[in-house]
């Protein structure tokens, strides 16, 4: 094949892959092992072998990451990783399309110069990536600096030289999403019809885990907005709490930031802040739309919506890790909140964390018996708070939040 001629080999999948690279393992040690071979090819079959055995591992490897469930932006990059080594290549990058822009940019780029070459956009058609992204088709290129459709400025920009290149597209349902690229061949080599047939069933498993990603994300907005739908019904019910529950969530997240939450323990308190009051559906209109200070009778009736609020979500067994948040988001550390009077070590950090921003918005709101306070007068109650109805690590991470502009 010449310089960047396409190929017209057609694309298999990892098991093919796989069960051809065991099926060369098995031949090159049969081989190994005749006798009557000169050393010098002992040692070329040894290499192959060994070659052979890298490739079959770092498959497994790539496999078991695009099937992982990994945050999708650290599955992108390892496949990135083990594709590059898969291919043998200096640098390797995955690059989408921008539907809105019709531009190619780039989601991961390897190799130390990723900052310079990120800020790149391509048109589609420009470059060796936008020729592939436009035709759908697979591309090796021998000589880049030859080749008309090389676009010359991101070598500039990151000062790096580009001599080969094997790019295909990556497609999800015949629509090409984006390429991937494997650039400079490792010890001066080029890129085999071999290496782009390998490469080529990468970026169709790459596809499917990237169409994964999506559709999971598209899942979770529509079950997070679906929840939001909810909280929101319920608040119109009462006059009083405009916009409550967004603020809620809005001071839980920034706390945990704060705290340094990891990725599953935020996405639970996100819904656990959405959810808090959600047991309030239950609770009387005379007394959730009562103008006044409700009297102990009513308070009563209203302290149940943290039970009503648990009972409803414990339907959901998918949802049990957000139960505390809601049941618990009104005990105070001191043990004099309810509904159970749980003491400092017993309240779930969840709630905790709820129940400072819950409390900070409900100062700072007007209510008809009284004037919202200022922030700052609002901070100072909390801090006052502190050892008996908040955690003060919690407070001071939420006022921290604050004061560096988090919020
Ligand atoms: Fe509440």
């Amino acid at each position: 094949m010449t310089m960047g001629e396409k190929t017209d080999k057609t694309p298999r999948n990892l098991k093919e892959e796989m069960r051809d690279y065991k099926e060369k393992l098995l031949e090159v040690s049969r081989k190994a092992s005749r006798c009557g071979r000169s050393l010098k090819q002992r040692e070329g079959e040894v290499r192959d072998l060994q070659k052979t055995l890298t490739k079959l591992v770092t498959l497994t490897e790539l496999s078991r990451i695009l099937n992982s469930t990994l945050e999708p932006g650290t599955v992108r990059r390892r496949a990135m990783q083990a594709a590059t080594e898969l291919m043998e290549a200096e640098v390797g990058s995955l690059l989408l399309i921008d539907e809105e822009t019709n531009q190619l940019y780039f989601e991961v780029a390897l190799g130390d110069k990723e900052e310079a070459v990120k800020t790149f956009h391509l048109k589609m058609g420009e470059g060796i990536a936008g020729w592939v992204a436009q035709h759908g088709e697979p591309l090796i290129v021998h000589d880049a600096q030859s080749d008309p459709r090389f676009f010359r400025d991101v070598d500039k920009k990151s000062k790096f030289t580009t001599k080969n290149v094997v790019c295909v597209p990556v497609k999800v349902k015949e629509k090409t999403i984006g390429v991937l690229e494997a650039i400079n061949k490792l010890d001066g080599g080029a890129f085999s019809e071999e290496d782009l047939s390998l490469f080529q069933s990468l970026a169709d498993q790459v596809a499917v885990a990237l169409d994964n990603a999506r559709l999971l994300t598209e899942i979770e907005e529509l079950f997070f907005q679906t929840a939001s739908c909810l909280a929101d019904a319920i608040e119109k019910r009462d006059p009083y709490t405009g916009g409550h529950t967004k603020r809620v969530t809005t001071y839980s997240l920034a706390i945990a930031e704060q705290l340094d939450l990891d990725a599953e323990d935020i996405r639970w308190l996100k819904l656990a802040s959405i959810l808090h009051d959600i047991g309030k559906i239950g609770v009387e209109d005379k007394i959730l739309r009562k103008p006044d200070k409700l009297n102990e009778e009513e308070y009563d009736q209203m302290k149940q919506h943290t039970l009503m609020g648990a009972e409803i979500i414990g339907h959901i067994k998918q949802l049990h890790w957000i139960i505390p948040g809601l049941k618990y988001h009104h005990e105070k550390v001191d043990g004099k909140g309810y509904p159970e009077g749980l003491a400092d070590g017993y309240i779930p950090l969840i709630a905790k964390i709820v129940a400072v921003a819950d409390t900070f918005d409900a100062m700072t709101s007007d209510r008809p018996y009284r004037k919202a306070m200022l922030k700052e007068e609002a901070f100072d109650e909390l801090r006052r708070s502190c050892g008996t109805q908040f955690d003060k690590v919690l407070v001071d991470a939420f006022i921290k939040a604050f004061e560096t502009g988090k919020i």
